[in-house]
């Protein structure tokens, strides 16, 4: 399907991923409306897709509030007369052990990771139906393919976008409908603010996990797919290379993964206090794209970085494979 002139809507686009969704779509001539909670921001981003040559619009709401999304839609139906496209990426995180998570935030991460995708494409489908054509995309994660330690609801939350998408298309062939696609994509760790964002209850300061990767490559992705739209797309290489490990040596890679999260995503020098981060209320401020994970800078440095890191955590994940027999 052509993006020019299609109408989008994009959920998170108040921040990170979603945001530079919005800018993309708007750049390749969509129009855009931006959802989120925070006012100020999806104002601030609608200018930046405004510059970006799009027409925008903000409509707030919070995806954990069905109506509120059913409302968005209804919106954007009433001013564009369609919606083409519809971007379910609003999400967040608490990080910490299992015992220490508070039940509402463990909770509260399913509400807006699980059940916001679940009003979004309950909103958007009806109309991409009617109209017979149009593309769903969910943003997923690597880790709804390879589990994290510290990150149970996301995980959780990141395993089911996949499956809710899976059976979104198994239904949408029974009936015969050929033109609506429900597309997933799994980014591996991505330069946006997600980090600051998150609650967290490990004492130890958290950060982004590298190789980071540029917000602006997952949301070309993401316009891609409405051109040609396929199944599963992830982003960045060591992602592709992580989930295609997983699939060859499920047992070795989530050992691997334990280990490089424990050194690579929480600080071993650095504390930090409890926090609820925007789990219930959104950000101050403007936003922004970036997280200042010096996603554009380094890259040669980090990607070495990384592989070492992999390496010895597969080394030692191996040692143990052996020792367990
Ligand atoms: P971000 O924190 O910059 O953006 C999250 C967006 O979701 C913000 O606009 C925020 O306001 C919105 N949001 C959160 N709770 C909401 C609620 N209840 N109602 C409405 N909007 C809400 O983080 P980022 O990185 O842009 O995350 C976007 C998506 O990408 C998320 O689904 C995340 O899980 C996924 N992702 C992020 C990765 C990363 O390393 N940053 C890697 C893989 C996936």
């Amino acid at each position: 399907m052509k993006v020019k002139g299609k109408v989008v809507v994009v959920t998170g686009a108040s921040s990170g991923i979603g945001r530079a969704t919005a800018v993309a779509f708007a750049r390749a001539g969509a129009s855009v409306v931006l959802t989120a909670r925070n006012t100020d921001a999806l104002e601030q981003a609608v200018r930046e897709c405004e510059r970006a040559g799009g027409r925008a619009w903000a409509v707030p709401a919070d995806v954990t509030d069905a109506r509120a999304v059913g409302h968005v839609a209804r919106r954007t139906a009433e001013r564009f007369g369609r919606i083409d496209v519809w971007v379910n990426c609003a999400g967040i995180a608490v990080f910490g052990k299992f015992g220490d998570v508070p039940l509402a935030d463990f909770q509260r991460v399913l509400d807006v990771n699980v059940m916001g995708y679940v009003h979004g494409a309950r909103a958007a489908l009806p109309y991409l139906r009617d109209q017979g054509q149009g593309v769903l995309v969910n943003v997923s994660s690597i880790a709804g393919a390879v589990s994290l330690p510290y990150a149970h609801s996301y995980a959780m939350s990141k395993f089911a976008v996949r499956a809710l998408s899976a059976s979104l298309r198994q239904e949408l062939s029974l009936e015969g409908v050929r033109k609506v696609h429900v597309c997933t994509v799994m980014p591996a760790t991505i330069d946006t603010p997600f980090f600051q964002h998150s609650a967290d209850y490990t004492g130890r300061r958290t950060r982004a996990m590298p190789p980071v990767y540029t917000p602006e490559r997952v949301a070309r992705t993401i316009v891609n797919l409405v051109r040609a739209p396929r199944r599963e797309v992830v982003v960045g290489p060591l992602g592709r290379l992580v989930t295609a490990q997983a699939k060859l040596l499920p047992g070795l890679t989530e050992r691997m993964m334990a280990v490089q999260t424990d050194r690579g995503m929480l600080s071993r020098t650095e504390e930090q206090e409890d926090t609820t981060g925007t789990l219930y209320d959104p950000a101050p401020g403007i936003g922004s794209v970036d997280g200042g994970w010096h996603g554009r800078r380094w890259t040669a440095v980090r990607r070495t970085a990384a592989v070492a890191a992999l390496a010895g955590a597969a080394a030692g994940a191996l040692s143990r494979h052996r020792r367990w027999g």
